[in-house]
């Protein structure tokens, strides 16, 4: 299943803060380098795949959000730009009016993943059809559908996809879930409750952030794992200078889980807008309404370089996460965790 030219490391689509380079790096190095299209038009995401396979000839995964389009109720619309307005004041920016679309098309970046033929198509926040899975498999793609529970885990292996990435509550970013009432497991718990019911090879991912925690990963039966935070700080990484100094700063207990950033639930640093945001937590419209308000708010924190309301989506494990060369840290990943797997 993962024919890397090394080793079973996935990197994490990271969208904010994976880009080419960081995806190249990685699968040069042995591992599965993934490329987050979920903010990419086609043509971007077409120009995407070919700036990779011309960067080299290892295998790289394409990874997209799998959403309905969206057509939110403008009286909620209202309520959320009015509450965002005081943040907005901060920063200087002027009142809001809806963003000209809510998020990238879904239906029209499958028909340029269809064309792009990435060797690995990722999938998080919905299920395929097995139709679509057909079509991508007739285009020679193998596909990793993203499972918080096992429920969704099944859902995916009747899909007739190749494999499950088993998304742990230690996570960092988004949660895949789009089925799961109990979608709070632990990465090792869900591996194993997914390995046992569900023929399909799984990666493990959440918290993954040393070759210990990846040699535990594999004895727990997962066959491959999924690494995102570790990389955040990586010279390739397209983590802005504000989210680098919140990682390098965070301790063991830095992470929350929120929906006041984007209308979904994800993991991340603990900052202003989180905490004064968090009475508004149920009302705040779904993604990918709210992700949309507050984007122009965040890429404005960025420019200013402050984090008080910057998304600094991270995993449990931040305080672990180290800068480097991305294919200097996947390597040492990997011959740590051999190290204990051999022993
Ligand atoms: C900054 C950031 C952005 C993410 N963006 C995506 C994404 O675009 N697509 C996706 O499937 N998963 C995304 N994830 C989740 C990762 O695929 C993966 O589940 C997670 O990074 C694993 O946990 P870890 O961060 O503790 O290693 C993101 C994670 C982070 C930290």
């Amino acid at each position: 299943m993962f024919e890397t030219s090394g080793f079973p490391i996935v990197q994490a689509p990271m969208l904010g803060a994976g880009a080419e380079a960081l995806a190249i790096a990685v699968s040069r190095a042995g591992g599965l380098g993934s490329h987050p299209a979920a903010g990419s038009t086609p043509g971007q995401l077409l120009e995407s795949a070919r700036a990779i396979r011309a960067a080299t000839p290892a295998p790289f995964a394409i990874n997209l959000f799998i959403l309905d389009p969206c057509k939110p109720d403008p009286q909620v619309v209202r309520a959320a730009i009015a509450r965002l307005a005081p943040w907005r004041a901060r920063y200087g920016l002027p009142a809001q009016s809806e963003p000209p679309i809510w998020a990238q098309d879904f239906a029209a970046q499958f028909e340029a993943l269809l064309e792009a033929a990435p060797p690995f198509a990722s999938f998080t926040f919905g299920c395929l059809t097995a139709e679509q899975a057909s079509a991508l498999h007739e285009r020679g793609s193998r596909i990793i559908g993203t499972a918080t529970c096992v429920e969704e885990a099944l859902a995916w292996q009747a899909a007739g996809v190749d494999a499950i990435c088993a998304q742990g509550i230690e996570a960092g970013g988004h949660r895949g879930s789009f089925l799961a009432q109990h979608e709070d497991l632990g990465t090792l718990a869900l591996v194993r409750a997914i390995k046992s019911a569900c023929a399909l090879p799984v990666i493990a991912a959440g918290g993954l952030m040393d070759g210990q925690a990846i040699a535990k990963a594999l004895a727990y039966g997962a066959d491959a794992v999924q690494i995102g935070t570790a990389f955040l700080l990586a010279d390739e990484a397209a983590t802005s200078a504000p989210w680098r100094a919140a990682i390098a700063r965070a301790g063991p207990d830095s992470t929350r889980m929120t929906r006041v950033f984007s209308g979904r639930r994800a993991r991340g640093i603990e900052n202003a807008f989180m905490i004064e945001m968090s009475e508004h937590e149920r009302d705040i419209p779904a993604y990918p309404v709210q992700n949309a308000l507050t984007q122009d708010l965040r890429a404005a924190a960025a420019r200013a370089g402050k984090s008080d309301c910057l998304s600094l989506w991270a995993g449990a494990g931040v305080a672990l996460a180290r800068p480097g060369a991305a294919g200097d840290i996947a390597r040492a990943l990997w011959s740590d965790a051999q190290k204990l797997t051999q022993d």
